[in-house]
């Protein structure tokens, strides 16, 4: 696991200033291109929550190519969370303050069946307004969320914080 947290660290490239000055940004494309590692890691997420699980939610767009694997290997559903406005509906909606500004996620309720055990995956954790909209929009949909995973985790955000009371992984912890 150790081995495979370094290859990834090695795998993520920082790009400063981007998309905007004072920003770094984690680039996660070299690791998605190396087939052997972008393997090893849908393995690490999928094998990273005990238990059943029927659906796996990525949130657009870095969550996506994280979450249609791992839905694959566990043999789970897919549900894509998008951006507002990308979904026909009817959907259900949520909105977070961005530092500035308000972003908001959507899904399609009628693919979340009450109960569902729902397994949240998103390249990157920073402030946790996505993840925290996306767990209220399947507690909206009376869906169980049994744990939420990372490939990034940049710790001194504290997104950790706005997801209390869940299980949370998360492959490279960044200080
Ligand atoms: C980035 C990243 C996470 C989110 C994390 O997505 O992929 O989804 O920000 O930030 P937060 O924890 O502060 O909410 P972004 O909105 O840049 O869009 P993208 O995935 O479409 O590139
Ligand atoms: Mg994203």
């Amino acid at each position: 696991r150790d081995e495979l947290v370094a290859r990834i660290e090695g795998l993520v490239r920082l790009v400063p200033d981007y998309p905007s000055p004072g920003i770094l940004f984690r680039d996660i494309t070299p690791l998605l291109a190396d087939g052997p590692a972008f393997a090893a890691v849908v393995e690490a997420i999928a094998s990273s929550v005990d238990g059943p699980v029927d659906l796996v939610a990525g949130m657009e767009a870095r969550g996506f190519l994280l979450a249609a694997p791992v839905a694959l290997a566990l043999g789970a559903g897919l549900v894509p969370v998008r951006k507002a406005g990308k979904l026909p509906g009817p959907t259900a909606s949520e909105s977070y303050a961005l530092e500035y500004g308000e972003a908001t996620v959507e899904l399609h309720p009628f693919t979340v069946p009450e109960g569902a055990r729902v397994l949240v995956i998103d390249d990157v954790l920073a402030t946790g307004g996505t993840a925290a909209a996306t767990v209220a929009l399947f507690e909206h949909c009376k869906a169980h969320v049994v744990g939420l995973s990372f490939l990034v985790e940049l710790d001194a955000l504290r997104g950790r914080d706005r997801l209390a009371g869940h299980r949370v992984e998360t492959l490279l912890h960044i200080a």
